[in-house]
């Protein structure tokens, strides 16, 4: 008989995988006892955290024999900070991880045996994100720690681009010297113009007097959303990406990464083959990106999105980059779809993390198009959501894109053509 596990009692073991999220896994005592920051092939001794029925979870307390693709983080905060957490491993074993895990997710969601390509990597491993939110407590502004509601007081966030690092030090200042009820703090830079978005969220209005401070303090401050409200500026920052501006406000959808964002486009738009007699159908638009890049290609775009800032950002968007073959509905994939009288060729759908439901794909199939062109941030859920169309359709290419190096993130681009 195996001894259970107990709360911190420390182990020795060796790590055999990651883990979707990777988190080192491995076996004590019969117990599947998942590890932050192992990797595999090491021997660690772990202290368990947590005891569920099926699994545990631990601490390293100590690397005994350490991977040769073990690397020392950068970040001060990497020990605690659940801000990112790929950062002890080579870049190179990072891409490796993450196609494997879109073929996993093929292979034993979508029970899918196609080929996927190397993951394209990014030039930027640092400074890449245009947005991040931070969490506010008193005089202290950072990130929680993995799994908890601690904060872990950040001077600076190595993935943030670095006039957002400037935005959190004039924050930080502020909160140390005033006493403030700022719960949630989110930075939005935009590369078109270099501005900078503050979205705030208070509970208490007195707050608003940090809009002074802001003004005085930060350069290039374009707009400031205070408790949903535009209380300074315009209400939206501009982002370039291939070639177009995109006007983006704070509840707008933006990809976060823009030297991948271009990759990503580029990589959907070459592969999709998309012809000039094309209709295409953009679900889940965000602020019209997609839609806009492709518009020069086809006939005619129709986007679909549900928040609707993002859909008024969309509108202003074809006008700006004069593009008059794009419509935009707001409102819910599920519904709006039922409402499309045109025949679709190809349609596009980039949704978020937790996929496309089953009634949007029982009408997608039904519409019958050629081609689909499946963009996710999640493999998991994309494995499960192609599951539902490998009935009529063939899985052609599939190439992730590192979009968020130095985490366990990826995205993917999936082309799809129908069987004849
Ligand atoms: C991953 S983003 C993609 C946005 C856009 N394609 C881009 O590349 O920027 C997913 C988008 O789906 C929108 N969304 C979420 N649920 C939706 C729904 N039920 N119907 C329509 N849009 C939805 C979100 O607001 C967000 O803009």
């Amino acid at each position: 008989m195996l001894k259970e596990l107990k709360i911190d009692e420390i182990y020795e073991t060796v790590i055999t995988s990651l883990e979707n999220e990777a988190n080192g896994v491995c076996k004590i005592n019969g117990m599947v006892v998942f590890v932050p920051k192992a990797l595999v092939g090491e021997k660690v001794r772990v202290r368990i955290t947590e005891l569920k029925k099926n699994f545990a979870r631990g601490k390293i307390v100590e690397v005994l024999e350490s991977s040769e693709k073990r690397v020392t983080s950068k970040c001060p905060y990497y020990e605690e900070c659940g801000g990112c957490n790929l950062r002890h491993q080579t870049k190179e074993e990072n891409l490796k991880f993450k196609k494997e895990k879109v073929e996993n997710a093929l292979k034993r969601i979508g029970k899918i045996d196609a080929k996927v390509d190397d993951c394209v990597p990014c030039f930027k491993d640092d400074h890449y994100r245009n947005k991040v939110s931070f969490k506010v407590e008193d005089d202290r502004i950072g990130f929680y720690a993995e799994g908890t509601y601690q904060l872990v007081d950040t001077e600076y966030c190595l993935l943030a681009e670095n006039k957002i690092n400037d935005c959190l030090n004039v924050i930080r200042n502020y909160i140390k010297s005033h006493k403030n009820k700022i719960k949630n703090v989110t930075i939005k830079h935009g590369n078109a113009l270099d501005e900078v978005l503050i979205d705030i969220y208070s509970l208490s209005n007195d707050d608003m007097e940090i809009l002074d401070y802001l003004t005085t303090n930060i350069d290039n401050l374009k707009t400031v959303v205070f408790n949903d409200k535009v209380v300074y500026g315009t209400g939206y920052i501009n982002q370039i990406s291939n070639g177009l501006m995109f006007l983006c406000s704070s509840k707008s959808f933006f990809q976060v990464n823009d030297v991948q964002t271009e990759k990503l486009y580029k990589i959907a738009l070459d592969n999709a083959k998309l012809k000039s007699s094309d209709v295409v159908l953009d679900l889940y638009s965000g602020t019209g990106t997609i839609s806009c890049i492709i518009s020069s290609h086809v006939k005619k775009v129709i986007g679909i999105e549900i928040v609707p800032d993002a859909v008024l950002n969309a509108k202003e968007n074809l006008k700006i980059n004069g593009i008059n073959n794009v419509r935009f509905i707001c409102g819910d994939a599920a519904k709006e779809i039922n409402k499309i009288k045109e025949q679709i060729d190809v349609i596009i759908v980039d949704p978020p993390r937790h996929g496309v439901d089953r009634k949007t794909i029982a009408i997608m199939k039904k519409m019958n198009p050629k081609k689909i062109v499946y963009i996710s941030c999640n493999p998991v859920t994309m494995a499960r959501d192609l599951s539902y169309l490998t009935d009529l359709y063939d899985v052609k290419k599939v190439i992730p894109v590192d979009m968020f190096p130095n985490t366990a993130h990826t995205e993917c681009v999936t082309i799809l053509k129908i069987r004849n």
